[in-house]
């Protein structure tokens, strides 16, 4: 291996391996969630962490590696899958990196994060250009163990986090899919209306929440038509993607919403390969974010 260059990594969630090593071309070794590729890197879905370009550094001690760190530049997050101690004990000599939960709403962490890793007791992996601001990818907030009836609202915090846009105060969304209302809460606080649809009932303390109105039914059967406009349209409803995108398309055709955050959800043994259908929508993203369980999330903000 050691002859045949590393061009890409990429670090993924650890019950959504498969369809991750299904995505990268050129896999030269699998290190715990850390795939690493002779390919240059392409935007995996399931990756939590790209790294771009990473290279491979001889290192004569734990000074030693720590300086080369350092020489790169000042922010370096560690993944560590073997040799913990001095791995552990380099990172602690590099400048300190908050691990803090993210108190929401909020911007993702600016700075230039790095990853690296030690390959062998005298070598470490490093890159400095990483997909994801969050150390590891993983997008720690505040938990509020109180307000939510679920741990939903974790994953919109993280989408709209990544999109550096939120409903705000007035702004009116359609929650669909929305029950118990995990999702419903974190929009109402921000001060937004909203209209949640979903077969099963509501939590009862988020239905007596002011400016959260509850309609049962199909999410799939409203329409554009049916509103004058829409801030933001959400969708958490477990369906076929097909159907999914059925449905948004004919809410992007209309024009009457620009903003989009939906999760696309998977059983089974499915074909990966239809999630295409929505990043042809210009300005989305999808990607499988640290709170999604087997789903990508989709993110669309019309130009
Ligand atoms: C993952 S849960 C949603 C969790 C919610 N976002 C939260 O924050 O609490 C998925 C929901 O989709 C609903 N659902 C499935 N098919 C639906 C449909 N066609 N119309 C409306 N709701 C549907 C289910 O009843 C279920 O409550």
């Amino acid at each position: 291996m050691a002859s045949i260059k590393i061009c890409s990594a990429y670090l993924g969630a650890k019950e959504y391996m498969e369809p991750l090593k299904n995505e990268v071309g050129g896999i030269l070794d699998i290190h715990g969630q850390l795939i690493l590729s002779s390919a240059p890197a392409i935007e995996a879905f399931w990756a939590l962490n790209i790294w771009q370009n990473p290279i491979a550094l001889e290192i004569d001690s734990i000074n030693d590696g720590a300086k080369k760190l350092k020489a790169i530049q000042c922010n370096w997050c560690l993944y560590s899958y073997q040799l913990h101690r001095r791995a552990k004990l380099i990172q602690e000599k590099l400048p300190h990196v908050s691990a803090k939960p993210l108190t929401f709403p909020c911007s993702p962490p600016s700075s230039q994060l790095g990853s690296w890793t030690l390959l062998e007791q005298n070598q470490i992996l490093v890159a400095s250009q990483c997909s994801s601001p969050f150390p590891n990818g993983e997008a720690v907030f505040e938990e509020d163990k109180e307000g939510p009836p679920s741990r939903a609202y974790l994953k919109l915090y993280e989408a709209l986090t990544r999109m550096e846009r939120f409903p705000q105060p007035g702004d009116f969304c359609i929650d669909a899919g929305g029950s118990p209302g995990g999702w419903a809460w974190a929009m109402q606080k921000l001060g937004a209306r909203v209209l949640s649809v979903d077969r099963s009932p509501l939590d009862p303390k988020i239905m007596s929440l002011p400016n959260v109105v509850y309609r049962k039914g199909d999410a799939f059967a409203l329409q554009p038509s049916d509103f004058d406009q829409v801030d933001w349209l959400f969708s958490d409803v477990i369906s076929y993607p097909e159907k999914l995108f059925d449905w948004v398309s004919t809410w992007i055709d209309s024009g009457k919403c620009k903003n989009f955050i939906c999760t696309i959800k998977f059983q089974g043994n499915p074909d990966y390969g239809f999630v295409s259908k929505f990043l042809e929508v210009e300005g989305s993203k999808v990607a499988h974010l640290y709170h999604n369980k087997h789903e990508l999330t989709w993110m669309h903000t019309a130009g």
